[in-house]
């Protein structure tokens, strides 16, 4: 009995020790959000603020060449997107393009055969699809990404695939005597590890289910919220506050989250952000399925697609804030009247977007 006691002393000391391990040590830094006393704060810790930051620099800006020269669309032979841009312009997209994205062994030839107007490799077509989707992001999407921006940076980070991206999950099959475990109960990284349904991101950031689950009349005048749909939104606001580094109190009030008076101004952006992103993936990612290799897509067959940490990567504003679209004025639709003058032919010949 007694050998037994001490045995379990051991473990518990020794869980404590793993337990305690993976805690981080105090003191941590808070900063409030909202009125005083409503205890609406962000905690971070000095650490690991730090090694996030380390992480979160962009790359040097790729020098601009000036803007006068001929159009890159009269000028070469298969310019079907960048149809406003001057040669010079345009160059400095491809190697803004290079550093952000292809691997350091295979500089232009990531995207280009030897032929450069070839579309031979699937890259290519990605690529230019990728570009009309950040020139739409930076010219129409100002309610989210303000004059600030994007670039191709902002997800890819160098690598060929961003960091923190979803695919559609498989059907589950159902377990003997358990049944349908209805997507949730199995702690998942994507919802911060709680037992939330642990895939929300079909119904929410690609089909546009409404992720309201307050009700707004009393019983029993028919309200339809249930508690089930009420695990789903969680699940999503789950993940919404892991990819941003922030807790739900960045966005709500804890005492009536429905509420928008009490909510905070990020909570409009986050708005905002939802219908951008649900755009992104319908219009630009999802139709890709059939350019990419089947090594590149996920297991029903469906592209890699976007979330709010696939920009963010865990912090409020991607990089802090530096590093957007405002560096690349390449990457947002000039406005019309300003390039009507000199680019009539482009925009007429070339099958514009
Ligand atoms: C990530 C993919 C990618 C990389 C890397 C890349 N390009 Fe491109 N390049 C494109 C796309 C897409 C187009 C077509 C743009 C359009 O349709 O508006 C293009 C078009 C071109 C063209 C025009 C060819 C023609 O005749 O139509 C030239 C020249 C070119 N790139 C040069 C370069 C150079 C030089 C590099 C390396 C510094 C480079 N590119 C790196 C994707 C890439
Ligand atoms: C909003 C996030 C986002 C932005 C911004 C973005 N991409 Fe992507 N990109 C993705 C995702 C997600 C994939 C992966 C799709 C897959 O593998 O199914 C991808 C894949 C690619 C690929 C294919 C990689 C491979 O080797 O299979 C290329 C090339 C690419 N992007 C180029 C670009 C370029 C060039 C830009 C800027 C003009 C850009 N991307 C901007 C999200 C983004
Ligand atoms: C970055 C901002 C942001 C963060 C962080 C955030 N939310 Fe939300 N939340 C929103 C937005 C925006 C909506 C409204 C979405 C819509 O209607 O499309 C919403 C809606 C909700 C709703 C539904 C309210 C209703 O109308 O019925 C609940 C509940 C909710 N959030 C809970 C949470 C919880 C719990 C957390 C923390 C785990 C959290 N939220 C974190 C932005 C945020
Ligand atoms: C295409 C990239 C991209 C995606 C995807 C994205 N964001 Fe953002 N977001 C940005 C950029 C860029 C900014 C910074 C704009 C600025 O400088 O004001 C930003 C800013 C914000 C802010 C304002 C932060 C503050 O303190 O002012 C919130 C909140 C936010 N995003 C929430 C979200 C949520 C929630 C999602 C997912 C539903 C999301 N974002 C998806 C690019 C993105």
């Amino acid at each position: 009995m007694k050998r037994l006691h001490t045995h379990l002393v051991r473990l518990a000391a020794a869980s404590a020790c793993v337990l305690l391990a993976s805690c981080e040590a105090p003191p941590m830094t808070s900063q409030q959000i909202g009125y005083r006393g409503v205890a609406m704060e962000q905690n971070y810790h000095p650490a690991t603020y730090k090694a996030t930051q380390a992480k979160n620099v962009p790359p040097p800006v790729i020098p601009s060449m000036g803007s006068s020269g001929p159009l890159a669309v009269n000028t070469y032979k298969n310019i079907k997107v960048l149809t406003d841009l001057t040669v010079p312009e345009m160059t400095r997209v491809m190697l803004a393009m290079t550093a952000w994205v292809a691997p350091a062994d295979k500089s232009c030839g990531y995207c280009h055969a030897a032929d450069m107007a070839s579309d031979e490799i699937y890259q290519k077509v990605v690529a230019r699809r990728m570009l009309q989707m950040v020139r739409n992001i930076n010219s129409n999407w100002g309610g989210h990404v303000a004059n600030n921006g994007v670039t191709c940076y902002t997800c890819h980070r160098g690598q060929q695939v961003p960091a923190r991206v979803w695919y559609i999950n498989p059907a589950e099959k159902e377990l003997p005597l358990l049944g349908d475990r209805a997507l949730q109960n199995s702690p998942a990284k994507s919802v911060g590890l709680t037992s939330l349904p642990y895939d929300p991101f079909p119904s929410f950031l690609l089909s546009g289910h409404d992720l309201k689950v307050a009700a707004t009349t009393a019983l029993p005048a028919g309200d339809r919220k249930s508690i089930k749909q009420a695990e789903w939104t969680y699940g999503l606001m789950m993940n919404i506050s892991a990819g941003l580094g922030v807790n739900c109190t960045y966005c709500h009030n804890s005492r009536s989250f429905r509420d928008w008076d009490q909510s905070t101004p990020a909570r409009a952006r986050a708005w905002h952000a939802i219908r951008m992103v649900r755009q992104l993936n319908n219009d630009y990612l999802a139709p890709l399925a059939s350019v990419f290799p089947p090594e590149r897509l996920g297991p029903t067959g469906d592209t890699a697609k976007v979330n709010c940490g696939t920009c963010h990567q865990g912090v409020f504003k991607p990089m802090y804030g530096q590093g957007g679209g405002a560096d690349y004025p390449e990457l947002r639709e000039k406005p019309k009247a300003v390039t009507a003058a000199s680019s009539t032919a482009g925009r007429s010949g070339a099958g514009a977007p």
